[in-house]
C-alpha cells in the first residue's frame, strides 16, 4: 500500500505534465502542479477545468530556471502542504534552429530551463527526502537527448545531461531510500509537437516503428510506476516510452 504522498510536478500545467498530475492524483497523492508565473491566468484556468473534472491540484509559482525563485517555491509548497516525497522535473522548452542559425539566446534559455532546473528544483527537494528516508524523483528527457535531432542541438545537450544529472544523484539518495530515474518519450501529442514545421512532423513519425506519436497518458504510466512505492529497487535507469523510434539496451 502506498501512503499518502505529497508530489510535485514541474510545468505540471504542461501537456506531458497534465497527464502526470492527473495519474498522481489517481494514485492517492497530493499533487502540486509548478507552472511558470507569466502563465498565471492560463493556470489557473486550467487549474478551475481540472478541478471540473474531479482533479484537485495545487498550484505553485516559480521560473525553474531562476535558483532564488525555485528555493522560495519548495519552502512555501514544504511549509503549506508539507514535505514532498515525490518529484517530477518535467518543466521544458524547445527553441529549435540548426547550429548554424541558433542565437546563443535559444542556447541560453534551453539549457537554463531544461537542465538548470533540474539543479535548482531538486536540491532542495532531494535533500529533504534523503534526511526522511523516503523519495522518487523522476526526470523528463527526450529521446531526443539519447539520438539527437537535426535543429535541437541545445535540447538534445540538456535533454542528454538530465540523465547524467538522473545517474549522479540516484547514487546519492541510493542508500538514503531516494530513487532518481528518467523517462525519455518520443514525439508526443502535445502544443511542444503541434509547433513543429508539419512536414518534418510528418517525417518523423514516418520513422516511428509503432507509426504514431505517443498520448500523454502513455508517458505518465511510466512515471506512476517509477513513483511508486513498491519500485523501490529501480534507480539510476531510464526508461523510453518513444514507440520505437530509438532502441538500445
Ligand atoms: N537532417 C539532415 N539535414 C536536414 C534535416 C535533417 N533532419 N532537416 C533539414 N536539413 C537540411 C536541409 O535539407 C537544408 O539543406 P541545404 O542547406 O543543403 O539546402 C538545411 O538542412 C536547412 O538548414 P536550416 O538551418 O536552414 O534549417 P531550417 O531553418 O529550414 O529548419 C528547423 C531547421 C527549424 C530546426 C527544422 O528542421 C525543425 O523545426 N525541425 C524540427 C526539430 C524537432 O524535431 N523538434 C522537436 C520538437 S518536439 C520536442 O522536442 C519534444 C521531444 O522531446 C521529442
Amino acid at each position: 500500500m502506498n501512503e499518502k504522498r505529497i508530489a510535485l510536478v514541474t510545468g505540471g500545467n504542461g501537456g506531458i505534465g497534465e497527464s502526470i498530475c492527473m495519474a498522481l492524483v489517481n494514485k492517492g497523492c497530493t499533487v502540486i502542479a509548478g507552472y511558470y508565473p507569466a502563465d498565471k491566468e492560463n493556470a489557473e484556468k486550467w487549474q478551475a477545468e481540472m478541478k471540473r473534472d474531479g482533479y484537485e491540484i495545487i498550484l505553485a509559482a516559480a521560473d525553474v530556471a531562476d535558483f532564488e525563485q525555485t528555493q522560495q517555491m519548495v519552502a512555501n509548497v514544504e511549509e503549506s502542504v508539507g514535505p514532498i516525497d515525490i518529484l517530477v522535473n518535467c518543466a521544458g522548452i524547445t527553441r529549435d534552429a540548426s547550429l548554424k542559425k541558433m542565437e546563443y539566446s535559444a542556447w541560453e534559455a534551453v539549457i537554463d530551463t531544461n537542465l538548470t532546473s533540474a539543479f535548482n528544483v531538486t536540491k532542495p527537494v532531494m535533500i529533504g527526502m534523503m534526511e526522511r528516508g523516503f523519495g522518487r524523483v523522476v526526470n523528463i528527457s527526450s529521446v531526443n537527448g539519447q539520438r539527437g535531432q537535426f535543429g535541437q542541438p541545445n535540447y538534445s545537450a540538456a535533454k542528454a545531461g538530465l540523465h547524467g544529472f538522473t545517474m549522479a544523484t540516484a547514487r546519492e539518495g541510493a542508500r538514503k531510500g531516494v530513487t532518481v530515474n528518467t523517462v525519455s518519450p518520443g514525439y508526443v501529442a502535445t502544443a511542444m509537437t503541434e509547433a513543429m514545421p508539419e512536414k518534418v512532423l510528418e517525417a518523423i513519425i514516418g520513422e516511428v516503428p509503432m507509426g504514431r506519436m505517443a498520448k500523454p497518458a502513455e508517458i505518465a504510466q511510466a512515471v506512476a510506476w517509477l513513483t511508486d512505492d513498491n519500485s523501490a529497487y529501480v534507480t539510476g535507469a531510464n526508461i523510453p516510452v518513444n514507440g520505437g523510434l530509438f532502441m538500445s539496451f
